[in-house]
């Protein structure tokens, strides 16, 4: 009978010989390299300015003291590193319930500003806009007595720092925070201050109250004291409010959209391209997500290299055109090997 015949491939259900040659492979990426350009590492600095601090929860990554950073991203920088974003960790000042010390003129974030700005020319600065490394209470607003939000002097407070970062020579600010309004207010802000043409707003939209952000708070000391962050961080099966805060931030003024964070949320990633499909789009690989691809190559799970280009292959799939990862001085290696 003819039950041969249907284990037969029809012509068009071949589809081996599309991918069985590495250029074919190669072909078959439909035009989304990933690059070198596309990655911006995230870097702790902290407030002594010869610290070189190992974090036990985040393999390889260190906090920094502003005096070893040209040490530290020279090698980088000759290798292909474009842009870094910038988080600040004072440890040696006490925080105050309103972040005094995110602008502090003399706080690690506009100090490193201004000394890679003069080391490294050509380097893509941005800093992270937030108060949670900075408040006593660690939340990323500025609070009302009974503990919830109180939004409108957080957006203000936001807006003056990123414009402090902006006038300290920052190429980019990325609020982080989640409150209301605060990419209108930052852009007009920086509008008003003369950065209107010059700085670059990257906005964290759809930013969701995840588990992953562990590591993080552990390196930059940022957990907060009471609560948590769900009145402002996006519930994790919230897709319709992560529509609306991408549609949002984009009318406001945001020049990059982000979405945070990338594995679980890919079909976020994929939604953020239909929705601003003109903005560039920007991946967040948080540090849980980094620590828990080492956790799995180290139980022997599979190969380091190999999951974590896997990974990046799947944001850029979705859409990504800017990653920020951990990994980024291992890609500047990788992406100059054969794989
Ligand atoms: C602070 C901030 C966080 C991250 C970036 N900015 C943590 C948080 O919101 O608790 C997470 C980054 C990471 O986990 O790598 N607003
Ligand atoms: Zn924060």
């Amino acid at each position: 009978m003819n039950s041969d015949l249907n284990l037969v491939p029809l012509n068009s259900s071949i589809l081996h010989s599309g991918y069985q040659h590495p250029v074919t492979r190669a072909w078959a990426n439909q035009g989304r390299n990933i690059s070198k350009s596309m990655f911006m590492y995230p870097i702790f600095i902290t407030d002594d300015d010869d610290a070189e601090v190992s974090l036990d929860s985040m393999p390889g990554q260190k906090r920094w003291g502003v005096n070893k950073l040209e040490g530290f991203l020279g090698p980088l920088v000759k290798k292909g590193l474009s842009s870094v974003i910038l988080f600040g960790v004072p440890l040696k000042t006490p925080k105050d319930a309103q972040g005094t010390l995110a602008d502090d003129p003399n706080g690690p974030v506009i100090q490193a500003i201004k000394v890679l700005r003069k080391a490294f020319p050509s380097l893509y600065i941005a800093t992270d806009v937030c108060l949670c490394e900075y408040t006593s209470h660690g939340h990323c607003g500025i609070l009302h007595e009974d503990g919830t939000i109180n939004n409108q002097p957080s957006v203000e407070r936001l807006a003056e720092v990123a414009v402090s970062y902006a006038k300290a020579g920052a190429h980019c600010v990325a609020p982080s925070d989640m409150m209301d309004g605060r990419i209108r207010a930052i852009k007009k802000g920086l509008i008003d201050a003369g950065f209107g043409n010059k700085v670059t707003l990257m906005a964290y939209s759809a930013k969701f109250a995840s588990s992953l952000y562990g590591p993080f708070r552990d390196a930059v000391d940022s957990a907060p004291s009471f609560g948590d962050r769900r009145c402002y961080q996006l519930p994790p099966t919230a897709r319709g409010l992560a529509r609306r805060a991408i549609v949002r931030d984009a009318s406001e003024g945001a020049d990059v959209i982000m979405v945070k964070p990338t594995l679980p949320y890919l079909d976020i990633v994929a939604e953020a391209r239909d929705l601003a499909p003109d903005h560039p789009l920007a991946c967040y690989q948080v540090s849980g997500e980094f620590a828990m691809i080492h956790a799995g190559a180290k139980a022997g799970v599979y190969e380091l290299r190999r999951m974590a280009e896997e990974s990046v292959q799947s944001m850029v799939r979705a859409g990504a055109t800017i990653i920020l990862s951990y990994f980024t001085p291992e890609f500047l290696d990788w992406l100059d090997e054969p794989t």
